[in-house]
């Protein structure tokens, strides 16, 4: 008889916060180490797009760590206005090769679409799978 062991069902979150004015970059450091130990061992992946004013993250994996995961970072003092714009059930990962690959958008010329997209879901409660599929590319 051939046992075959299903993937469990995955998840993938994502949300943009608020960065606390008077951090310094210091604190994506330190997010970073927390991430690498943590999502490691609950399987998780994602990704990290963030400027002077706003995070937006990636989470994917199983359903219970990611959620409980989302919940840490909701009371993490490091951000606040923390918004949920995406939670849904995916077939594969986007970010499979990483715990958490983190990106600075850069105040170029060339980032301008990007850092406005930014700023407009800073003031959203909604993404469409466009604007979704152009911050996974900037991410990748
Ligand atoms: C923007 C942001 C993103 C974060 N992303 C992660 C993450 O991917 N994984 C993680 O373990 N902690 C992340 N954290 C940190 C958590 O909020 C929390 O401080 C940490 O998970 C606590 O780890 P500990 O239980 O090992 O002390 C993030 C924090 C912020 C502000």
């Amino acid at each position: 008889m051939i046992i075959e062991h299903a993937e469990p069902t995955l998840y993938q979150l994502v949300y943009i916060s608020e960065r606390c004015r008077s951090d310094s970059d210091q604190v994506i450091n330190d997010i970073k180490a927390q991430a690498e130990h943590n999502n490691q061992k609950q399987h998780i992946t994602g990704a990290l797009l963030f400027n002077e004013r706003y995070f937006l993250q990636y989470l994917e994996g199983e359903l219970e760590a990611v959620t409980a995961l989302y919940n840490k970072i909701c009371h993490d003092s490091r951000h606040h206005n923390v918004r949920l714009l995406v939670h849904k059930e995916i077939a594969q990962r986007d970010f499979c090769r990483w715990s958490l690959g983190v990106k600075k958008l850069l105040d170029t010329e060339e980032n301008q679409d990007l850092l406005s997209l930014l700023n407009m879901l800073g003031q959203a409660n909604s993404v469409s799978e466009t604007q979704l599929d152009w911050l996974k590319l900037a991410l990748k």
